[in-house]
């Protein structure tokens, strides 16, 4: 019989080595190398892409390509997403927490899809009766949609093969296996390997094929780190558990921005898209409540209007604890020493917890002065008013910076019903005169609280 074979794979890069050692030889990460049995007779180059052989290396200019051939998903925020569609020819991973919505989102592509080939939905997590019953709760009628339930590869690449269609989603790469690799369905080998033959079929065929994968506890997908590498889309599905609204955002796209997000909220008839993600964000806020202000964050091409939530309290054990949901941590801690040295906030030794509300990460800079100000509104228990909003980015000095697309933000505030908005006062020249939006120009945050919140010290 003959050998396998063992190599070393690094969670983090993907780097492959023949011994093991403590520190990757490629990234320099620590314990971050696994054994992976590799099966007899499969070497590396087996499973790689196939190319032409051609050494030559040719002008960019004596390329010729299509330009990449895309179809509606037939569900528009998927298709934000993913760039105006889905490529054909895309291998595409959607993750996302147990019981999220990943099989009923794909499900209802399925269903939508404009293409008027076969798609093959292959679940190795559900019967077949299980996917007709969500089918029909989820009104999808399509004669072009062929059902497989199955976990082994060889079986699945049959059925491919057999049935020729042009979209497959595989539910999920977790419980996939080849019966050539002596491992486990789920183990980093397995998910490896298959994702490679999967990933062969896909670009042979000119298939695109969505894969369902797991995450862990941390969040990231379950497998190793090289099958994001691998995919050309890595998409998550997120939202919160009392919530009935979902947030599907790209960390990898090879063919768009990452910058999109699509919002979705479940139903009983599943999941639906929302077309005004702003209303949602704002919906069950509290009246004249202090702690709370709202900003306008660019999400992509989309101006999504979010409330952050934050809570002051003292802590006279002096052991501060600080807590940080929807916005980078160091980021809010930088955020809160600006305002103990600029504007003479003690809140330093204070406990203090910020939430941006409804599942959505504020990567950009232009939320600092809200949460500057719901940080200040929290400490000194005065509301910020329910009519206003702010925007921009606060630097070191406690200086409010310019942000882009300045009036595209100030038309969706108008547009919910906000009257008051602060802005930096650097922009004002730029700002456009909204009917029924006053503008509070102001240079550092100091005047920002002087001015919404009044002379910034705690009511004694
Ligand atoms: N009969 C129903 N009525 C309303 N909502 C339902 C119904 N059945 C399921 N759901 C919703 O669908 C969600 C499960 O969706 P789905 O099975 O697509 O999730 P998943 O991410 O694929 O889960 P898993 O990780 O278990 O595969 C549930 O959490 C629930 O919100
Ligand atoms: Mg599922």
């Amino acid at each position: 019989m003959a050998k396998e074979k063992t190599i070393y794979v690094c969670t983090d890069c993907g780097a492959e080595t023949p011994n093991w050692a403590g520190k990757c030889p490629s990234c320099g990460a620590w314990n971050t190398l696994k054994e992976v049995k590799l099966a007899a007779g499969r070497s590396k180059a087996k499973t790689k892409v196939p190319e032409e052989h051609d050494i030559r290396p040719k002008k960019i200019s004596e390329l010729s390509i299509d330009r990449e051939i895309r179809f509606a998903t037939g569900i528009p925020e998927l298709d934000r997403v993913l760039g105006s569609g889905a490529v054909v020819g895309s291998l595409n991973l959607v993750g996302g927490a147990p019981g999220i919505g990943k099989s009923t989102l794909l499900l209802q592509m399925c269903g939508a899809a404009d293409t008027d080939s076969k798609i093959l939905y292959i679940t190795g997590e559900e019967s077949e009766r299980q996917i007709k019953l969500r089918a029909d709760r989820l009104h999808v009628k399509s004669d072009r949609l062929y059902v497989f339930a199955e976990t082994d590869l060889d079986d699945i690449l049959k059925a491919i093969d057999t049935l020729e269609p042009d979209i497959v989603v595989i539910d999920s790469i977790q419980t996939i296996s080849d019966a050539s690799v002596p491992s486990t369905p789920g183990s980093m080998t397995q998910v490896r390997e298959c994702t490679m033959r999967i990933l062969r079929i896909t670009k042979e065929k000119g298939l695109t094929v969505f894969l369902i994968g797991h995450i862990t506890k941390d969040g990231t997908i379950a497998g190793p780190k090289i099958l994001e590498h691998m995919v050309d889309c890595v998409l998550y599905f997120e939202g919160e558990r009392d919530t009935s609204f979902r947030i599907l955002r790209a960390v990898k796209n090879r063919f768009g921005s990452t910058n999109e997000i699509g919002v979705f909220e479940m139903d009983t008839d599943g999941l639906i898209c929302v077309d005004n993600p702003s209303e949602v964000m704002l919906s069950g806020r509290p009246e004249h409540a202090s702690g709370t202000c709202v900003t306008c964050a660019l999400e992509g091409t989309r101006p999504i209007l979010a409330e952050i939530q934050a809570l002051v309290t003292a802590n006279p054990r002096n052991n501060a604890s600080r807590r940080s949901n929807g916005i980078d941590y160091n980021r809010a801690a930088m955020l809160l020493a600006v305002l103990e040295k600029r504007s003479a906030l003690p809140v330093g030794n204070c406990d203090t917890y910020i939430n941006v509300v409804g599942g959505l990460y504020l990567e950009e800079p232009a939320a600092d002065m809200a949460t500057v100000l719901s940080l200040a509104s929290s400490y000194l228990d005065r509301p910020v008013g329910d009519k206003l909003a702010a925007i921009g980015e606060v630097g070191l000095s406690g200086e409010l910076r310019q942000v882009s697309a300045l009036n595209q933000r100030l038309s969706e505030i108008a547009r919910l019903g906000f009257t008051r908005c602060v802005i930096p006062a650097s922009g004002k020249e730029r700002a456009e005169n909204i009917p029924g939006l006053e503008l509070i120009p102001v240079r550092n945050v100091s005047q920002a609280i002087a001015a919404v919140l009044g002379k910034g010290q705690k009511d004694s």
